[in-house]
Formats: C-alpha cells, structure tokens, sequence
C-alpha cells in the first residue's frame, strides 16, 4: 500500500529541495511504466490523468487499474487530476481515487480564476484531497506540436502569487515562467530570476507544467529555486510512438501486439530518466516513513427495516442513486443478509475517499434530507461504524 497523502510528498520534496516527476498515463502500458520507473528508482512519483487525453481512454476505467497499481506499488504514489475542466471533472476524480485535484481556469480572467479554484479547494478539503492552482497561462497542449497551439506565455507576477495562493488556500502553485506544453523546436527561454522571487512571496510547492524539452541544466535550476513537481508528458508519449514506429519498419506485417510489445519498456525508460535528473530517486523510504498514508474510510450501517420488501429495496435504491454522487464517496453500496436468521438483515457500505469525508458527509444537505426523510423513519434498529482499512 504505497499511495500516499499528496499534501505531505510536495510538502517533503519542497523541504528535501528534489522535484516528483507528475506523469501522464494515457494507457494501461503507461500506468505499468511509470510505476516500475518508480519502483527501480526507490522514488515517489505522482500518476497524472488529464481531461484533454479522455477522449483516448474511459476515465474511470483506467482510474481503477491506476488505484490498484499505486496501492500494490512498493514506491510512494499519489494519484491526480491534471488539467481538469469543471468542479464535476473534480468531484468524479475524487470519486475515482484521485488524491489531488487540479481544474485549470489559468485561461480566465484572474477574478474567475480566484472563484473557481475556491470553490474547489472548498470541495477537496472536505475530502482531504490537495489541489494545484494555476497561475499565468502555459500554451500549448501536452502530446502535441507547440505549433500546432499558438498562444502567448502570460508570465506569473510574485505579486499576484502571493495574493491567489492566501485567497484560494491551494496546496501547490503552478506558475508560468516561460514553459510550453507539447513538442517544441528549440529550448524555451526561462525566467528564472522570476521563479525565485516568486518562491520567496509563497509557502507552497512550485509547479511546472510543459517539462518536454527542457534541458538538464534547466531542470536543475527549476529545482534549486523551489519547484517541487514537474509535469512531465509529451517525450513519453514520443517515446512511445517511436518504439510503435521501430517495431512497424521492423515488420510490416505485424500486428496490435507485436507493434505495441516494446511501448512499455520505452515508457519507463524515459520515465526513469527524468525521476533520476529531478532528484527524486532514493527518496521512497524517507517518503514512506514521513507522509500519512492514503487511507481510504468506510461507513457500514446494519439494519433492520419496517415496511414490505419493494418499499424497502426502493429505499436503498433511492439512497444509493442520490448518496454516491456526494463529495468524497467512491462507492455506496447496500446489501441483504445471506442467512434468513442474521441479526441484521441490510446494510449500507458506503467508501468514503478519506477521513475528512466523514465530517463532510453527516453535514451534507442532500444525505440529512434522505436520512431524515427515507431512511431514519423505517430503520430504528441499526448499528453504525465508520472505520479506517488498515
Ligand atoms: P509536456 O507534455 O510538455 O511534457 O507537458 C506536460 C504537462 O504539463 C501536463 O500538464
């Protein structure tokens, strides 16, 4: 069980000065990849899903394979958001296990980005959930020719930093210092004297997105001046079109399986590659030892229920439809007794993403309004225990 609390691995990277490399996974072989990069290089890493790659895989699909990775990895993992659109791209990730958040308004105006990144860091901390915000705006589209996205870098000032970070209370700043998302000719021109006045004016984590073509020395001087994750996609995504394109000129006549054998190995190269340049590797047993653990909570009530079998089981159905769609529950569930003779004969299972949620959960208007009304009135028999899996 290696997926860790988001907050606390920036908060140690920012300490430790190294950078976590955040990682897109557009596939099964990606998610596979970077875990395994992790792994050889005892570093933590964080696994990155972002909305503008959904159209090539089923969100929710390929959050369950990313959960079960990052909990059987033996490295530290945290699982998130990038670039999410809305406040319900935030909520359904949460719902699928994401521990970090971030929903990109660095497009808007500066007062809607401010109202829009409250009201999610409102939502995550009722989860327990860190959020990135985004300040100036990066152009570009990860996995794609710069080119192809023109747009002018709008460069973050330490001023406006200072005030977005103490009016929002996000966890970590990504800031725009002369990065570009996507395949770029040439090397950008960093700003880096800005980056350091900006990490002197805030006390979170520094981000940087667009990492693709940066150069080592870069890196370095990213990381010296407090930048404590790098979002990291495009070379991936190279990386393994040209082991697609090899396997291709290699055998014309080859197909799915034999074209896409090699992806994963190419992955992971790359991958290890930059966790090694951002100092990372090695850090994966101080991480272990010194960030909370990722604990997801679950709520059982047993219950015994007055009224005829159909109302009942509309009861449940009602509570399931309108209960797992609240902030910070992954599943709600309910169930019979297997034994005519059990001591209780139904039960709500709801999985709550973590501890937080508790609190969120009993206070939230729509589970008072079906608990008071549905559900309270026929279950005066039941038992209740919220409890943390070890
Ligand atoms: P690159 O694709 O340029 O590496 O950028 C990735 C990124 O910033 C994802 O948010």
């Amino acid at each position: 069980m290696a997926l860790v609390n988001m907050q606390d691995l920036l908060g140690q990277a920012r300490e430790d000065r190294y950078a976590i490399a955040a990682l897109d996974v557009v596939s099964l072989d990606f998610v596979e990849a970077v875990v395994e990069a992790a792994e050889a290089c005892r570093a933590p890493i964080i696994i990155s899903l972002a909305e503008s790659h959904f159209e090539h895989y089923d969100f929710e699909l390929l959050m369950s394979a990313v959960v079960t990775a990052a909990r059987r990895s033996t490295a530290p993992c945290a699982i998130h958001l990038d670039h999410g659109a809305s406040l319900d791209s935030a909520t359904r990730a949460i719902r699928f296990g994401c521990n970090g958040v971030m929903v990109d308004a660095s497009h808007r105006p500066i007062a809607e980005n401010l109202a829009l990144t409250r009201e999610i860091v409102a939502l995550a901390r009722g989860c327990g959930v860190a959020v990135e915000g985004e300040l100036g705006y990066v152009p570009g589209v990860e996995g794609e020719d710069a080119e192809r996205h023109p747009g002018d870098v709008v460069y973050t000032t330490p001023d406006e930093a200072r005030t977005f970070v103490e009016e929002t209370g996000v966890d970590c700043l990504a800031v725009s210092i002369g990065t570009i998302h996507g395949r770029m000719r040439g090397t950008p021109d960093l700003d880096l004297a800005r980056l350091a006045e900006i990490a002197d004016a805030v006390a979170v984590p520094l981000v940087i997105h667009g990492g693709t073509g940066l150069t080592d020395e870069q890196f370095r001087g990213l990381i010296e001046r407090g930048v404590a994750k790098i979002n990291y996609y495009t070379a991936l995504a190279d990386a393994a079109a040209d082991a697609i394109r090899s396997a291709a000129a290699a055998d014309p006549r080859a197909g799915y399986g034999r074209l896409t054998l090699a992806v994963r190995a190419a992955v992971r190269r790359e991958a290890e590659r930059v966790i090694r340049l951002f100092g990372s590797a090695g850090r994966a047993d101080a991480v272990l030892t010194r960030c909370r653990p990722w604990r997801e909570v679950e709520h059982l009530i047993l219950f015994n229920a007055d009224g005829d079998e159909a109302s009942v089981r509309a009861m449940k159905d009602e509570g399931r439809r309108c209960l797992g769609v609240l902030p910070g529950v992954r599943q709600a569930l309910t169930g019979e007794a297997v034994k005519p003779d059990a001591r209780y004969r139904h039960c709500w299972l709801i999985r709550f993403s973590g501890e937080p949620v508790i609190a969120a959960y009993d206070h939230h208007p729509e589970h008072l309004a079906f608990a008071d009304q549905r559900f309270r009135p026929v279950a005066g028999d039941r038992l209740k225990i919220d409890y943390e899996l070890d």
